[in-house]
């Protein structure tokens, strides 16, 4: 109102109208800026509404757009392998929490799997022998996809198999609170999976408060929150470092609006991966999500980058035997080099490194540097609910 009336017409306000005086004049005039002034700011305000909304719509539509692709599609992707070295970053923490959940004395498993997709992780949860599962995700399609995959698994598995029973939950975890949606009304979880989703909530405080109750609110006296989400200051570090406001690689972009400025909610950067994911993301300043996250009584057990993570599980026997069942690794060199991921120069120099270095006879596993480079953004979290 004050910058609006000087650069209109010089004037300084005076005091507070209630509206235009019946004979107009300068209360008048004074009183009709003011109102112009209050729609407008209203108007703003709708326009912010209307893009949160759209922010979650857009998600959404993302996500259901995406199209469900066969194992050979899948195989020619050009990151097939990053793929599946996340899926087993991801077997091998869901693994040993469920390990962990047992040998606390849990012998019925409950687990609540946010932001479930099109149940990727379905697979892992019958290997973990879990009792119980609730699927929760903003995409409808994605949880109709996840439903039907639940559904043939049951109808394929064998006699002797008990299947875990599930529930499918279409709802924005940002904005609905779950345990109003529960079947069983007295579910309680002793494990809340959150398989990069986590960041698409930090567009407020909010938004990332109620996806945090969701998470932690119905889980059992030292359940556990587990996920994996990009770490904000590999992003940011990877921003600086850039002469523009964007990063990447041949499979990978980042895009920010700025630099310099991170506010802590709302930190929105643009984030494609090959033909899975283009879709805008935010900033999770870890530290915050650690302090918000005792709110529900949740302490952090631990946090550690991929590259870490990979480095001490690779180590165990049984990790790297399933690291070789689901092809984790591409084999470096082929024997046929044409076969390779890409053929771009470079892109496996630090495996030829790595073997003339250590001594190693080839073929090693690896990843292509792009495909590294996109994986080693993210990082693995545990909460632990205090007893
Ligand atoms: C990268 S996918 C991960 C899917 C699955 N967790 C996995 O690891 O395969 C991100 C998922 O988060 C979901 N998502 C994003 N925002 C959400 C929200 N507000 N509430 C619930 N799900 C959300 C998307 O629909 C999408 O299925």
């Amino acid at each position: 109102m004050d910058v609006l009336l000087r650069k209109d017409g010089g004037e300084e306000e005076e005091e507070e109208e209630e509206g235009p005086s019946p004979g107009g004049g300068r209360r008048g005039q004074k009183a009709q800026m003011k109102r112009r002034h209050e729609e407008e700011e209203e108007e703003e305000e709708c326009a912010k509404k209307k893009l949160v909304i759209d922010h979650s719509v857009k998600v959404a539509s993302h996500y259901n757009s995406l199209q469900e692709v066969g194992l050979a599609a899948r195989s020619r992707s050009r990151i097939f392998f990053m793929r599946n070295f996340n899926n087993w970053m991801k077997s091998v923490l869901i693994g040993e929490i469920l390990e962990q959940v047992r040998a606390g004395g849990c012998r019925r498993v409950s687990v609540l799997d946010l932001g479930c997709g099109k149940g990727g992780d379905l697979l892992k949860w019958r290997r973990g022998g879990i009792d119980h599962l609730v699927c929760a995700d903003i995409a409808g399609v994605s949880v109709e996809q996840c439903q039907s995959r639940y559904e043939e698994m049951k109808r394929k598995s064998h006699i002797n198999e008990k299947i875990f029973k599930a529930q499918f939950i279409t709802a924005d975890c940002t904005k609905e609170v779950l345990s109003e949606k529960l079947e069983d009304a007295e579910l309680q979880f002793d494990v809340c999976s959150c398989q990069f989703v986590y960041h698409y909530s930090f567009e407020s405080e909010q938004k990332a408060d109620m996806m945090l109750r969701n998470a932690c609110e119905r889980l059992k006296p030292g359940g556990f929150f587990i996920g994996t989400t990009p770490d904000a200051f590999e992003l940011v570090k990877r921003l600086e470092a850039s002469d523009s406001l964007s990063f990447g690689n041949e499979v990978f972009k980042v895009s920010f609006g700025s630099k310099g400025d991170y506010p802590l909610f709302g930190c929105q950067y643009h984030f494609s991966l090959e033909d899975v994911v283009d879709v805008p993301e935010f900033l999770v300043y870890f530290p915050l999500l650690e302090h918000m996250a005792k709110n529900y009584n949740m302490r952090l057990v631990l946090r550690q980058r991929f590259s870490e993570f990979f480095e001490e599980k690779v180590k165990k026997e049984h990790h790297r035997s399933l690291m070789m069942k689901m092809t984790a690794l591409e084999p470096f060199p082929l024997e046929d080099g044409d076969g390779q991921t890409t053929g771009s120069s470079g892109e496996y120099r630090h495996a030829k490194e790595h073997c003339a270095r250590a001594g190693v006879r080839p073929p090693v596993g690896t990843l292509s540097r792009s495909e590294w480079e996109a994986a080693s953004i993210y990082l693995v979290f545990v909460f632990q609910k205090i007893s």
